[in-house]
């Protein structure tokens, strides 16, 4: 199988995956590598082009990263972005220097006639961050667009079809930015577009076949998105080798686990075996109230619970990781507050006998990894599930949990959901909590001491920042009404009406 191929050259920026996702995108297949690959592993893949991220870095810092002067000299149509645009300058015998003020933000920008603009305004906007400006171009070279404050905002040399951008072309705020990426794939490039996410499957499936062999793999199952969809995709390659594990820990949503079941088993007939430990988790909980407590307690429990199931399947060849590519940037990040702890199949690797680990989303963005679960025939209510974490509802039963308050839990929960699903805009995320907290309330003549329900909805990106969503009212008023009268023991039902920051979406 051979696609049509551009390689993203990393150099550190915090886009570098986007330009990758915008190419794919555009229908041509394309792979971030670092700038440290030697150059003839990148030539041997015989791409079509060849784009240079941006980066923090300044090209006449000392150790700052570079390319090989000959990766000019290939013949491949190259784009550089902010700091490979930069280097591009650097290498090639230009001068780069530093800018009077940083620009930052939103820009105007001018564009002249060429294949690059191509459909796109004369007058437009970019995103421009650098503080490094093009002083001088190398020989051959000439501007070929200009903000107020960047006499060169992009370059170009047509015979040796080498080009540059100072600003991010691969992000929402340049808004003609991805016709500037089609334009240089196919007007500049002579590229066809060969590529769709049916291929990635593909593909990965048929490395995944030779990679594996006739090897044991170890897929540990949440029933999330993630790990859903990679263990069906390693199922595709290899079937029956693939052993897939499934932790009931009693903090599932309503049908949760049978869904999972029915699904993996029926419509898949993945070897899947259930680990019910139910009991183990409540008994490890019994009485803790602390939010972090709770979190150490069942990544802990599920690591010992786990490793008593490796322990039975002996030896695996490779341990599966639904890993995705925020999860690869989230773990780079040491510098950030731990505002919770996050902890999902984390400490794995620790407890599983294995010699490799397979990661085959690990390139991939969230709604890259729905539409392959989606090619790869998961059912919609697998595919497009809203994210649910690791600790489950124990972190949504606020206080001390017991089998009796998760189970109330877990009733409203599902009438709520119910409920929202039948919206026209549904949330992204949407969830009832269950507070400590009960009050007085009556019902029929009778006097009631009940707990109080919080129903909490959001819309987010990536739960990094979020808007608490404005469901209507009447439909508030309809659940709170059925819960009310159907969950006994909650006579009280409020909405949660915070963003976040300052809240978390979570309780605890
Ligand atoms: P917070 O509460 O931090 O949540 O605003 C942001 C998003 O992350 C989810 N979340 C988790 N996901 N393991 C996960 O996989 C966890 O421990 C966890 N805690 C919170 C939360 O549901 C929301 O989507």
């Amino acid at each position: 199988m051979h696609f049509e191929k551009v390689i993203v050259v990393d150099f550190g920026g915090q886009y570098n995956q986007l330009i990758a996702r915008r190419i794919r995108e555009a229908g041509v297949y394309s792979e971030v590598v670092s700038w440290e690959t030697p150059l003839d592993e990148i030539l041997i893949q015989k791409p079509k082009a060849i784009v240079f991220t941006g980066g923090p870095a300044a090209v006449s810092e000392e150790n700052a990263p570079t390319i090989a002067k000959e990766i000019f000299e290939s013949g491949i149509p190259i784009l550089g972005i902010c700091y490979g645009a930069q280097l591009t300058v650097h290498v090639l015998g230009g001068k780069v220097e530093q800018a009077i003020h940083r620009e930052y933000g939103k820009k105007d920008l001018r564009v002249e006639e060429h294949p690059l603009f191509k459909a796109v305004d004369k007058e437009t906007s970019c995103w421009m961050s650098h503080t490094y400006l093009v002083k001088e171009m190398p020989a051959g070279f000439t501007a070929i667009a200009q903000t107020d404050s960047c006499p060169v905002a992009a370059f170009a040399n047509d015979t040796a079809q080498i080009y540059g951008v100072q600003f991010h072309p691969e992000v929402l705020h340049t808004p003609q930015g991805s016709q500037m990426i089609q334009n240089f794939l196919f007007e500049i490039c002579g590229c066809k577009g060969d590529w769709q996410m049916g291929n990635f499957v593909e593909k990965s499936i048929a490395q995944i076949k030779e990679k594996v062999g006739d090897k044991k793999v170890l897929c540990a199952l949440s029933g999330g998105v993630d790990s859903s969809v990679a263990a069906t995709m390693i199922h595709r390659a290899i079937g029956k080798q693939l052993v897939c594990v499934f932790v009931d820990n009693g903090l599932l949503r309503k049908n949760e686990r049978a869904e999972v079941e029915k699904v993996f088993t029926e419509a898949f007939d993945i070897q899947l075996i259930t680990l019910d430990a139910r009991q183990t988790f409540l008994d490890n909980l019994a009485g803790v109230t602390d939010p972090e407590e709770k979190r150490k307690i069942i990544g802990e429990t599920f690591i010992r619970v786990f490793e008593k199931a490796a322990k039975d399947l002996g030896k695996v060849d490779y341990l599966v990781q639904g890993t995705i590519y925020p999860d690869v940037i989230e773990s780079g990040t040491k510098n950030a507050a731990v505002i919770k702890s996050h902890h999902n199949v984390g400490g794995l690797p620790d407890v599983v006998d294995f010699e490799e680990i397979i990661e085959p989303l690990r390139d991939l963005f969230k709604d890259e990894v729905r539409v392959v679960g989606a090619e790869l025939g998961l059912p919609n209510h697998i595919v497009q599930r809203q994210p649910f974490p690791g600790p489950g509802l124990a972190i949504r039963v606020i206080g001390d949990i017991t089998e009796d308050k998760l189970s109330l839990l877990r009733e409203a929960d599902y009438i709520y959901r119910e409920e929202v699903k039948k919206l026209a805009v549904v949330p992204w995320q949407y969830f009832a909590v269950l507070t400590n907290l009960r009050t007085v309330g009556v019902m029929g003549d009778e006097r009631t001491y009940s707990y109080t329900l919080a129903l909490r909805a959001v819309s987010s990106l990536d739960g990094m920042t979020a808007d608490w969503s404005r469901i209507p009212l009447e439909t508030l008023a309809h659940i709170s009404n059925r819960i009310v009268n159907e969950v006994p023991n909650i006579n009280r039902v409020v909405y949660d009406i915070t963003s976040k920051p300052p809240a978390t979406i979570e309780w605890e």
